[in-house]
C-alpha cells in the first residue's frame, strides 16, 4: 500500500495560534483527507516546538517552570484543532522523552561521526532570534537585543555538506517546492556554507535538549526541533514504522522557515545518514494589509473568533481558496465575505436549495429513476467524470486553491445547466423529462459535495445526507433512485452585508468621508503608551531626536523629527503615544522602532502625552 507522510512546522508553544499557523494545518488536513479517500496508508504529524530562550524567559516572568509553563500553553492549539477538526495522527511536544532520547542519538551518531567539533568563537548574538547572525544581518535592522559574545560552543560540519545538497536538489527537482523556492536556495548555496553553532551553555540558556557529550551545554533550538519529523514516525525505536512512513512526502512549511528546512534538516541527515525527505513545500505568507501577519506586529486574526461568526467550513473554505500555493495572500474580511457569498450561499448552497425544493415539489422529495440523456445532460455527466481527475490532478501538484476552482466552476455548469433546462417548467409538460434532469444535477452536486468534502467536511456532509448518499464514493452513479430526501438546513446563508456595517451616528444621516477605514484596517494599528527614559540630539541632523523608551517590559529606541519642537531634558519622563508595530525604519543611519503621536498645525507641534495615576507604559490604546 502506498504511504503519504505530511508533516507541518511544529509551532512555538509560547505563540498564541492565528490564522497562520491555523493555515499550514487546514492545508495538512486537506492534503492527507484527499490522499486518504484514494486508499493510502497516511500519516499526518503536527506539533509544538517547547524549548529555547524565548520560552525560558516566558516561564521565569511568570515564576513557574519552563514544563508548566508549556503544559499550560499546548492546549491552547490543541483546542483549536479540535475546533478546526483537524484529523492529525500525531501531536508531538518535543519536551517528550521519546523526542529528547532521539535528538541525543543523533547529536552522538553526528558526534562520532567527527561532523561536530568544538570551538572558541566571538560573533554578534541576536537574542531574540537565538542565534550568532553576521554583521551584514546586525546592520539589516531586523535582529533586535544583540550582543557581542564570546565563548566555547560546539559546531556542525554544515560546510562539508554544501555540495551533496547542491547535487541532490539539482537531481531531484521536486525535492525543494515551488520552483522559485529552490532557486533561492540554490542562490543562497552559491556563498560558501558555514558551519552551524548547535550548541548553547547553560550559564545563558538550560531550557532544552542537552548535549549527550558535554552536559554543560544544551542544543539549538533548531536542532532539536527540526528531528521531531523523524522522531514521530518511530527512529531508532520502531524500525518497521520508521521504514514504513519515512522518507516523509512533504514537509509543509511557510517560507520564513526555508533555510532551515533546506540546509540545515538535509545536511543533518546526510550527516547522521538517514535518507532525505522526498518534498520540502513553502507556502507564502497571510498578509494583513503589506505586512506579515505576526503576533509581533500585532495585526494578527484570531481564527477562534471566525469560526464561532461563520462556521468551521468556511473558514477552512476560504483560506484554501484565497491562497495559491507558493504565492503570499491578503486576509481582509471583505474577500471573505465576498468569497462565502459568491461561492458557498450563491453558487453551492443554492444549487442544494434548487435542487432539493424542485425534487420535494413535483417528486414527493423522492430521487428519480433515470439520468437526463439529452446532449446537455451527457456533458454534465462526463464532465462529473473528468473533474474528479481534474482535481486529483491538482491535488498531487499541491494545487489546492486550484482543485477548489475546478469544482466550483464545475458547480456553476451545473447551476447553468438547470437555467437552460428549468425542470420546473419541463415538470408541467414532461413530467419524466423533469426527473432526469433533476437526477443528473443532483449526482453532479453529490460528486461535487464529496469533492470538497476534504474542505469542508461538515456541510458537504450534508448535502450527503439531504440525498442519502453518505459514504457514497467519487465514481459517478452514486444516488439511489427511490431513496426519499432527507431535511437539511440552508448550508450557507448569505451574509447580509448591510448589517454588519456599523450603524451611522448623528440624527440618521450618514457621515461618511471619502477616505474611510473599516475597523479592522484600524484595530491592525497598534498604539500603546510609552515612558521616555532617555532623550538626546542626533549630532548629523539637526531636526531628530533619539529617544530610548520603556514600552511595559520592553525597551525601543525612537527617532523622531522633533528637535525643533522639544530639548531632550523636556522629553524624559513623560507618558507618550507610540505606533509600536511600524515596520523598523533606519533613519540617519540609526534604528527606529514605532513612532510617536504629535499634533501639527503649521509651525506649531505638540507631542501627545497621558497623564494619570493609572497610566503606566506598554497600555494599549483603543
Ligand atoms: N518552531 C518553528 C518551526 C520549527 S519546525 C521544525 C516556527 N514556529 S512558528 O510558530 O513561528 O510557526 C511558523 C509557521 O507558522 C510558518 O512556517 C507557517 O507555516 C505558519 N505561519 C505563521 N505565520 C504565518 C502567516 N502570517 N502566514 C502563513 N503562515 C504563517 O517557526
Amino acid at each position: 500500500m502506498n504511504t503519504f507522510y505530511l508533516t507541518t512546522p511544529i509551532y512555538y508553544v509560547n505563540d498564541k495560534p492565528h490564522i497562520g499557523h491555523a493555515y499550514t494545518t487546514i492545508l495538512a488536513d486537506v492534503l492527507t483527507r484527499f490522499h486518504r479517500k484514494t486508499g493510502e496508508d497516511v500519516f499526518f504529524l503536527t506539533g509544538l516546538d517547547e524549548h529555547g530562550q524565548k520560552v525560558q524567559q516566558a516561564a521565569e516572568n511568570r515564576g513557574v517552570d519552563p514544563i508548566d509553563h508549556c503544559d499550560e500553553m499546548a492546549p491552547r492549539f490543541l483546542e483549536l484543532w479540535e475546533k478546526l477538526h483537524i484529523q492529525n495522527d500525531d501531536f508531538i511536544r518535543t519536551t517528550e522523552k521519546r523526542h529528547v532520547a532521539v535528538v541525543q542519538k543523533i547529536l552522538q551518531d553526528v558526534f562520532d561521526s567527527g561532523d561536530i567539533y568544538e570551538d572558541e568563537y566571538e560573533g554578534l548574538y541576536s537574542i531574540s532570534e537565538e542565534r550568532f547572525i553576521t554583521e551584514k544581518e546586525a546592520e539589516s535592522g531586523d535582529f533586535r537585543d544583540i550582543k557581542k559574545i564570546k565563548e566555547k560552543n560546539y559546531f556542525f560540519k554544515m560546510s562539508q555538506y554544501q555540495q551533496p545538497l547542491v547535487d541532490h536538489i539539482n537531481k531531484n527537482p521536486k525535492f525543494i517546492q515551488p520552483e522559485h523556492r529552490k532557486n533561492e536556495v540554490l542562490g543562497f548555496l552559491k556563498k560558501p556554507l558555514g558551519d552551524l553553532c548547535i550548541s548553547r551553555p547553560k550559564s545563558r540558556l538550560n531550557w532544552g535538549i542537552e548535549l549527550p557529550f558535554d552536559s554543560n551545554y544544551v542544543t539549538y533550538v533548531w536542532f532539536d526541533a527540526l528531528i521531531n519529523y523523524i522522531t514521530a514516525v518511530g527512529y531508532n525505536v520502531d524500525e518497521d514504522g520508521f521504514n514504513k512512513y519515512w522518507p516523509a512526502n512533504y514537509h509543509l512549511i511557510g517560507k520564513d522557515i526555508l533555510t532551515t528546512h533546506s540546509v540545515y534538516w538535509p545536511t543533518m541527515l546526510m550527516s547522521a545518514k538517514i535518507p532525505l525527505p522526498l518534498g520540502i513545500f513553502a507556502h507564502g505568507w497571510w498578509l494583513s494589509g503589506e505586512s506579515k501577519m505576526s503576533k509581533s506586529l500585532g495585526n494578527v486574526v484570531d481564527p477562534l473568533g471566525l469560526i464561532e461568526e461563520y462556521g468551521v467550513d468556511p473558514v477552512r473554505y476560504y483560506l484554501m481558496r484565497e491562497m495559491v500555493l507558493g504565492q503570499d495572500a491578503n486576509f481582509t474580511m471583505e474577500s471573505f465575505i465576498k468569497r462565502y457569498n459568491s461561492d458557498l450561499a450563491n453558487d453551492f448552497g443554492n444549487l442544494l436549495s434548487r435542487v432539493s425544493n424542485l425534487l420535494k415539489k413535483f417528486f414527493d422529495g423522492k430521487i428519480p429513476r433515470d439520468e437526463d440523456d439529452s446532449p446537455e445532460g451527457i456533458v454534465i455527466k462526463e464532465n462529473g467524470i473528468k473533474v474528479v481527475s481534474d482535481v486529483w490532478n491538482h491535488i498531487e501538484s499541491m494545487r489546492v486553491s486550484e482543485a477548489i476552482e475546478t469544482t466550483l466552476q464545475y458547480i456553476r455548469s451545473v447551476n447553468k445547466y438547470m437555467e437552460t433546462m428549468a425542470p420546473w417548467k419541463l415538470a408541467k409538460s414532461d413530467k419524466d423529462a423533469a426527473g432526469k434532469v433533476l437526477f443528473t444535477a443532483a449526482e453532479a452536486l453529490r460528486i461535487s459535495a464529496v469533492l470538497l468534502a476534504p474542505v469542508m467536511p461538515n456541510r458537504t456532509q450534508i448535502v450527503l445526507e439531504t440525498f442519502n448518499a453518505a459514504g457514497s464514493s467519487l465514481e459517478w452513479g452514486g444516488l439511489t433512485p427511490g431513496k426519499s430526501l432527507n431535511k437539511h438546513d440552508a448550508l450557507f446563508p448569505r451574509i447580509d452585508v448591510k448589517k454588519l456595517e456599523k450603524p451611522s451616528q448623528s440624527n440618521g444621516k450618514k457621515t461618511e468621508p471619502n477616505n474611510v477605514i473599516t475597523f479592522d484596517e484600524f484595530q491592525n494599528v497598534e498604539l500603546k503608551t510609552a515612558k521616555v527614559l532617555e532623550a538626546e540630539k542626533v549630532d548629523s541632523a539637526d531636526k531628530l531626536l533619539k529617544l530610548q523608551v520603556e514600552v511595559g517590559d520592553e525597551k525601543r529606541q525612537l527617532v523622531a523629527g522633533i528637535a525643533k519642537f522639544y530639548k531632550p531634558e523636556e522629553l524624559v519622563g513623560k507618558m507618550i503615544v507610540v505606533v509600536t508595530n511600524l515596520k523598523p525604519a533606519t533613519i540617519f543611519g540609526l534604528e527606529s522602532y514605532g513612532m510617536l503621536l504629535a499634533a501639527k498645525k503649521g509651525k506649531d507641534l505638540t507631542l501627545i502625552t497621558i497623564d494619570g495615576e493609572k497610566v503606566k507604559s506598554g497600555m494599549k490604546i483603543y
